[in-house]
């Protein structure tokens, strides 16, 4: 019996439009073979920063472009983080949690609920301590909740870090990837674009491409720049250059439409499983991204859940690993099938009364 994984956080197969992209990697190398084959800047592949640029309406050089946007987090943390407090959700994405751990940084974890971040817990963390690093933030479909921080909240937010003088990062690689309901408005539009803001097109072309970007201040822009370069040169600039040609032809927006509606159907399936199989359990319901949050309730342990789960077939990744509580747990949507998200619901549930 082939495990099931509700833990891979990556686009089904069917998501990625394979044709394509080998077309625009053909066409980029023909167009500007001579640029994409040699080194370019620290920054990324110009023509692919001068469209990101125009899109947020900022100068280019507060574009960096680096091998995916996890990358970019790399440097922007070994450059303010170590030895500092660093603000973030709790829950949020694993990666940066170790990455900080591994940086010596003091991360402080600040309460969530199903809006998204607690303003008032933002409120008390900088009123006590020393000024933190920054705040890491994922508004939009989180990473690993699926939950997205209400406007009044964004309002809120931007406000206090104004006026605390704190620095943001807003992570959103998910948020092109709704369901359904209205588009908020992003921490670094009412900023009025002076918070950093990070994306990537992993989510919504391809990961194993590596492209992600972030818009900084123009001074950090330079000294990320400059880690970039003396840790590899530059970018690999084909993935940007296939991204760059992909755009130019106009077919981002149908393939965020399609993936959208390829992973709406297993948002669906999810939900409907998770009601029927397991009804007393909580689970978020995204409106938008990869994932979805559940919490087995008071006592239980997610760990334990796990060892049965994977003896049973299916796997999913404890909640304590993105600093969550002892009974949750993330599953993800987006790789399986739906005859999968079904069968591996029902494992799933039977995997739960032997420790719950
Ligand atoms: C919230 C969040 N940020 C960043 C990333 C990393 O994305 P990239 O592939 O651009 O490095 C992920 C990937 O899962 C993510 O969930």
């Amino acid at each position: 019996m082939a495990t099931i994984s509700f833990a891979r956080g990556v686009p089904a197969p069917e998501c990625y439009a394979v044709d394509e992209l080998a077309d625009c990697a053909r066409a980029a190398i023909e167009r500007d073979g001579t640029a994409i084959l040699s080194y370019g800047t620290g920054l990324g592949y110009t023509p692919l920063r001068e469209r990101l640029a125009a899109g947020h309406g900022v100068d280019p050089s507060r574009i960096l472009v680096t091998n995916g946007s996890l990358q970019g987090f790399v440097f922007l943390a070994q450059r303010l983080a170590p030895g500092r407090r660093v603000l973030v959700e709790q829950p949020t994405y694993d990666r940066p949690l170790k990455i900080l751990a591994e940086l010596g940084a003091e991360v402080v974890p600040l309460a969530t609920d199903d809006e998204g971040l607690d303003p008032d817990a933002l409120e008390q963390a900088l009123q006590t301590g020393e000024q933190p690093a920054f705040l890491y933030v994922i508004p939009t479909f989180q990473n690993p909740s699926g939950r997205t921080l209400g406007e009044e909240r964004r309002r809120r937010i931007v406000q206090l870090a104004a006026e605390h003088d704190l620095l943001v990062l807003e992570d959103d690689p998910y948020g092109l990837i709704r369901f359904e309901g209205e588009p908020l408005p992003s921490l670094f539009d009412l900023s009025g674009g002076s918070i950093i803001y990070s994306s990537s097109f992993s989510k919504t072309i391809s990961p194993g491409l590596r492209v992600g970007w972030m818009v900084l201040p123009d001074g950090l822009a330079k000294e990320l720049a400059l880690a970039a370069s003396s840790t590899y040169i530059s970018p690999a600039l084909l993935g940007e250059a296939v991204v760059e040609e992909f755009l130019r032809r106009g077919r981002f927006d149908d393939n965020v439409a399609r993936v959208s509606g390829l992973l709406k159907a297993r948002r669906d399936a999810m939900v409907t499983a998770l009601a029927r199989e397991l009804p007393g359990v909580r689970t978020s319901r995204p409106e938008g991204g990869y994932f979805l949050w559940a919490e087995l309730g008071e006592g239980a342990d997610a760990g334990a859940v796990l060892r049965h789960a994977e003896e049973a077939g299916v796997t999913f990744v404890p909640g304590t690993d993105f600093g969550g509580g002892p009974d949750s747990l993330r599953l993800a949507y987006s790789f399986v099938s739906l005859d999968e998200i079904a069968d591996g619901v029902v494992r799933l549930a039977a995997a739960l009364p032997v420790t719950a």
